[in-house]
Formats: structure tokens, sequence, C-alpha cells
């Protein structure tokens, strides 16, 4: 190993390990996303509960063409989490003229593979993928072909996974990187029935609390960590107040694990926070993006009004 990748190596444990200390014990969710992660939550957009990426697909399909004409011709379309790249076909598909896709990624061998099969489906398109964390800052690939302007495709609501705090950080810095004229994509979900975002997230055939516990058996491959997997609970709870799903990892017992030699305690109960999915309402979501430097130009969303597309674009 290089000296640059044990600092990053030794970095992300030592937050780790401060995430683990706080009050409560907290866990980024980018580390859900190991191969194994990236496949179930791949699964989870599946799962007849999980609305979000059905109701989002369902948005993209019939709007695709309106998307089009807001992204226009010739952009440079950066798509933030891209995952499997799914929804990015739909609108790919709506394009007239691309100057080139970047699917961004943190997990290496999903995004590379996704971007191989992507770019062997659309030999035009020159697929440039980056991985990154896009939680940090990172700068964008040239393009062959001269970009008519940046656009950023954020979808399945990811921007949910950060406070408002973050959430701003991160609107404020794609507003830099597109410059002027640029767009954002984004999906945003809806603020809705209790039982309906329960659901959401405690599915019947229990993939979220397998996809859940994944982060500690990633913590033990990848960050010499020893917890045991099986003693910790799955549990996702609505707080209306905060409009936010809490997912947690509930210590069945009092147990003490290590990381890299750090210690960590656990009281029988006490959980760790993986994850905090916000959810918006239009007029909330339109309010924090202005202050950011965003301007709604159009929304999307189904009949129910369970999910949203916005299309941003920069004053
Ligand atoms: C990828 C953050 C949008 O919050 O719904 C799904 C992740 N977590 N089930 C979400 C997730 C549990 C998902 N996001």
């Amino acid at each position: 190993m290089n000296q640059l990748a044990k600092q990053t190596t030794s970095s992300a444990v030592s937050e780790i390990v401060r995430g683990l200390r706080g009050t409560p014990k907290q866990l980024s969710p980018a580390l859900f996303y190991d191969q194994r992660g990236s496949r179930l939550f791949d699964q989870i957009c599946e799962l007849p509960e999980y609305y979000v990426t059905r109701v989002e697909t369902a948005i993209l399909r019939e709007h695709a063409p309106a998307i089009a004409r807001a992204i226009g011709d010739d952009a440079l379309l950066v798509e933030l989490g891209s995952g499997s790249s799914t929804k990015t076909r739909l609108v790919l598909d709506a394009l007239a003229s691309i100057a080139a896709y970047v699917p961004v990624d943190i997990s290496r061998e999903h995004l590379f593979a996704s971007a191989a099969a992507l770019a062997n489906d659309y030999p035009s398109i020159d697929v440039l993928p980056l991985c990154a964390d896009f939680l940090q800052p990172f700068t964008l690939p040239r393009a062959k072909q001269n970009p008519a302007r940046v656009v950023f495709f954020f979808p399945g609501s990811t921007i949910g996974n950060l406070d408002a705090t973050h959430a701003k950080k991160l609107l404020t810095r794609l507003r830099s990187l597109a410059g002027r004229g640029g767009g954002l994509v984004i999906g945003v979900d809806l603020v809705k029935d209790a039982n309906v975002l329960r659901a959401a997230y405690n599915d019947a055939a229990a993939v979220t609390a397998e996809f859940n516990r994944n982060v500690l058996v990633h913590l033990n491959r990848d960050y010499g960590a020893d917890f045991d997997v099986e003693s910790f609970e799955h549990e996702a709870v609505w707080d209306a107040a905060q409009r936010r799903i809490e997912m947690r990892l509930v210590s069945q017992r009092a147990q003490t694990v290590m990381i890299s030699g750090a210690s960590i305690d656990f009281a029988a109960g006490e959980h760790i926070v993986t994850e905090r999915c916000h959810k918006y309402t239009l007029a909330g979501f339109a309010a924090m993006a202005l202050a950011c430097g965003w301007s709604s130009e159009k929304v999307w969303t189904d009949a129910d009004s369970q999910f949203s597309v916005h299309y941003l674009r920069t004053i």
C-alpha cells in the first residue's frame, strides 16, 4: 500500500471511530455501498414496499422528453451516486445530443462495471466514470467535446441522506461547479403517510435489514472491525417532527467491539444511526434550493404526490 492510500485508510478509520464514540453512535450511509451493499440496494429498489425507485422511474419515463428539453443539447451530464445507471438510460434515450456522461460513484467495481455496460449500449456517448465521494470536493473530467453547460443528475432522493446544513453545502458546491446556465435534475422524496414511509424501510422480506447490517460486514472486512453482525437488529423509525426516517442497528446485548485497535462499548439496546432519510415538501425543497443559488424551473410529480423530480437552473 502506498503512503497516500495508508493515510486515507487511517483517516477513514478515525472518522468511523469518532462516529461510533459519539452520542448517538453514528455511521456514514456511504458505508452501505460496498459491492454486496450496492447489490442489496438494487434489490431494495425492486421491493413492493419501496415506492421510491418505482415512482421516480415512472416520473422520469413519463417526462423524459420535457426533462431532455430542460437539459438541452450538448450538456456534460454528471450523475451523482450513479449505481447501476438504470434511470440514466431514460434520460439518455430522450436527449438528442450530449457532450459526455460522467457517472460518479463511491463503489469502484460497481461504477466501472456499470459504466462499461452503458458505454457498450451507447457507443456514441463519451462515458467518463469518476470514482469519488461526491460529498467531498471533486473536479469534473474534461470531455473530448466542449460542453454547452454542466447539468447534474441526482436521482433517488439521495439528497435526503443529508441534514439541512449538509444538503445546503452540497447544493451550494454543485451550484459553483455547474457555473452559468448549469442545471440540476434532482429526485426528492416527499412527506407522506407515516405507514407508507415506515413500510418502505421495514420490508416484509427483510432486504432492508440485510442492507443495514451489511454495513457491519463491510467494517469487519475493510476496516479491521470484529462486529458480531447477528447481534445487531435493524430498526427504521419515522420522526414526524424532523421529517425523516432514521435507520438504526440495535445491539441486542452489552458488548465491546474492536475496530483497528479502538474499542467501542455498547449497552444492551443501544443503537447506531446508520442513515437518515429526510423527506421534503415541494415548497420546502424549492426554498432551500433558492437559498443555494438554484431557481426551481420545473417540478414533475406522480398523481399521488409521493415523489418529485425538479429541474433547477443556476441563478
Ligand atoms: C438511496 C438514500 C435514497 O433513503 O430511501 C433505502 C437508501 N435506505 N432503504 C433512501 C435506502 C434504506 C435510499 N437513498
